[in-house]
């Protein structure tokens, strides 16, 4: 059983964190100004990223403290703890141990009685393999054809980190081999994926942690159909739809048995274990599609980039343990300053769906009301991540970071070389694109006075409207170009953010018994919507009414 947490309010650290936001005037300008080594204090290495924290609302007093307040509230025990596969996973009485999943092979791991290196590398072996099959041509549809098209049937954590993860590595892809993303139950999600795909060279890998998702079965059930409809409509098959199942229908699941039970072979089949959180399991089975998609060796440097970051949490300084660092100055704008919102902004339109990749990451995490030992939170939790890649973003709502009155801590992402190196003449666009990065987080943080609005000849009348006041945090990460290991590193970086702000706050953040209610509750309107008078009966009066305009209006 795991130990109580400590309240965050309760301590030491806390006390001197709310006297410090107390009348709290940031003032980047003169920070900046007076103090010359401030950028080189603040700025730090992990692995390939180079992450500076100057523009961000704090100084030595609130890091010192912020420092404090991950001692007091156990945050090196609890990290410790979850390496070594303790059960942290307190709700559901589980290890957490993505980490796990990234380790290099030979070192011995055993949890609950689980071999976990040997488990791990023999499933990762499978993967590779079939993924060499995928990618060489060896494995084949029932007609004989190579397969074309790889589509990954999977919801949340089953869809959202391969499908962010094939977006940002584009440039290693496999000519002539893509995949698709089936997610949502909508059937257009379905029917737009499918369009123009040819079943005898698609195999689809359905992906699902529990194997038992509304979402992710319908739509598997939708792809079998099409499958078997379209092989034997050209003659493929006759009536014996196994092999052509067996051929191109593979799973991913922690649940086996609910894999056979849908006619998938379990040869056909790779695990993974319930120490994975579904949002945590890019690195696992789950990314079987990325693998065929970039390769066996580029996903294994994605691994180890993941397992860089790990051991830089596991092993810096906490002063210049980077994901702690920024887990705790998020406390710091959340609980102390009143952020409620934290945007992520990269500069790379290769990591497009990063963005949204984060917001299930985090939001799962720590959208919580309830500490570990089910006693209500202490203070305010979670923060809604959002965020578009630059340029665009700037164009559509950095008005509102320039000049909105909300905070909104903004993480900016960089890498030097673009995957694409075009040039518009001499100009290079990349640098160009660059510039956009630097000018936004220096004019988010040192703005713009009303003297050097007046001084531009501003009419006074509009001088108000032009001033910029600056003091608007960002951090901004760099690496040197967007290899599989700096996507690896990057995820790694935000889950420890994530698990490091979940510690202080004393979340579980590796349950997620939020999502439950609705998805009990779909079940029992679905019998209203298929127009069951009884059931609809039952309902209240305003989702009565809801399913009667559907019901009166579909078919039009
Ligand atoms: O509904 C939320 C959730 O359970 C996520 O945590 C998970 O990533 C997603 O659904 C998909 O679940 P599964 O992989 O079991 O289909």
């Amino acid at each position: 059983m795991s130990e109580p947490p400590v309240d965050p309010t309760t301590t030491e650290a806390w006390a001197r964190l709310a006297a410090l936001a107390d009348g709290f005037v940031p003032d980047l300008r003169s920070w900046f100004a007076d103090d010359p080594g401030r950028v080189d204090r603040l700025t730090f290495t992990a692995g390939d990223l180079h992450v500076d924290l100057s523009k961000n609302l704090l100084g030595e007093q609130v890091l010192d403290a912020l420092l404090a307040l991950g001692e007091e509230v156990g945050l090196a025990a609890r990290r410790d703890a979850m390496f070594a596969g303790e059960h942290i996973n307190v709700t559901e009485d589980r290890a957490v141990l993505h980490t796990a999943l990234r380790r290099p092979a030979g070192e011995p791991l055993e949890v609950d009685g689980q071999d976990v290196d040997a488990d791990v590398h023999e499933v990762l072996r499978r993967v590779y393999d079939f993924a060499d099959r995928v990618r060489s041509g060896a494995w084949t549809g029932v007609t004989g054809q190579r397969i074309r098209t790889v589509v990954n049937i999977g919801i949340g954590g089953s869809d959202l980190g391969p499908v962010m993860a094939y977006e940002a590595l584009a440039p290693y892809r496999q000519d002539g081999l893509q995949c698709r993303f089936i997610s949502n139950i909508d059937p257009t999600d379905a029917a737009q994926k499918l369009a123009g795909l040819d079943p005898a060279t698609t195999l689809f890998i359905v992906s699902s942690k529990t194997f038992g998702t509304l979402e992710t079965l319908t739509n598997a059930r939708l792809c079998k159909a099409w499958l078997l409809d379209g092989l034997r409509a050209a003659g493929a098959i006759g009536d014996d739809d196994a092999d052509a199942v067996a051929r191109h229908f593979v799973a991913v699941s922690t649940a086996l048995d609910k894999v056979a039970a849908f006619g998938i072979d379990p040869a056909n089949a790779f695990g993974f274990w319930d120490w994975v959180g579904g949002r945590y399991s890019v690195d696992s089975a789950i990314g079987t599609s990325l693998v065929v998609a970039i390769g066996p060796e580029r996903f294994a440097e994605l691994l180890a980039g993941m397992h860089a970051i790990d051991e830089h949490v596991r092993t810096a300084d906490p002063a210049a343990n980077v994901p702690a660092l920024m887990g705790l100055l998020n406390v710091w704008y959340v609980n102390f300053l009143g952020a409620q919102t934290h945007a992520v902004l990269p500069y790379a339109q290769l990591l497009h769906r990063f963005p949204a990749y984060l917001q299930q990451l985090t939001m799962e995490s720590n959208g919580k009301g309830v500490r570990w030992d089910g006693t209500p939170v202490t203070t305010e939790t979670g923060e809604v991540f959002w965020g578009e890649p630059g340029t665009n973003g700037q164009h559509a709502f950095f008005q509102l970071l320039h000049q909105g009155t909300l905070l909104v801590p903004a993480d900016f992402i960089a890498v030097a070389d673009p995957a694409y190196p075009l040039t518009d003449g001499d100009t290079d666009v990349h640098g160009l694109f660059l510039a956009n990065f630097f000018a936004q987080t220096k004019a988010l943080a040192f703005g713009k006075t009303a003297d050097e609005v007046r001084a531009e000849g501003t009419a006074e009348a509009i001088v108000p409207a032009r001033v910029f006041e600056g003091n608007r945090p960002t951090t901004s990460i760099m690496a040197p170009a967007l290899t599989p290991s700096v996507l690896g590193q990057l995820i790694a970086l935000y889950e420890h953010i994530t698990f490091t702000q979940g510690v202080v706050w004393g979340i579980d953040s590796f349950d997620q018994w939020g999502v439950e209610l609705g998805k009990q509750l779909a079940q029992q309107v679905a019998p209203a919507v298929a127009g069951d008078a009884e059931a609809l009966a039952e309902q209240d009066p305003s989702t009565s009414a809801l399913i009667s305009y559907y019901l009166g209006h579909r078919d039009r």
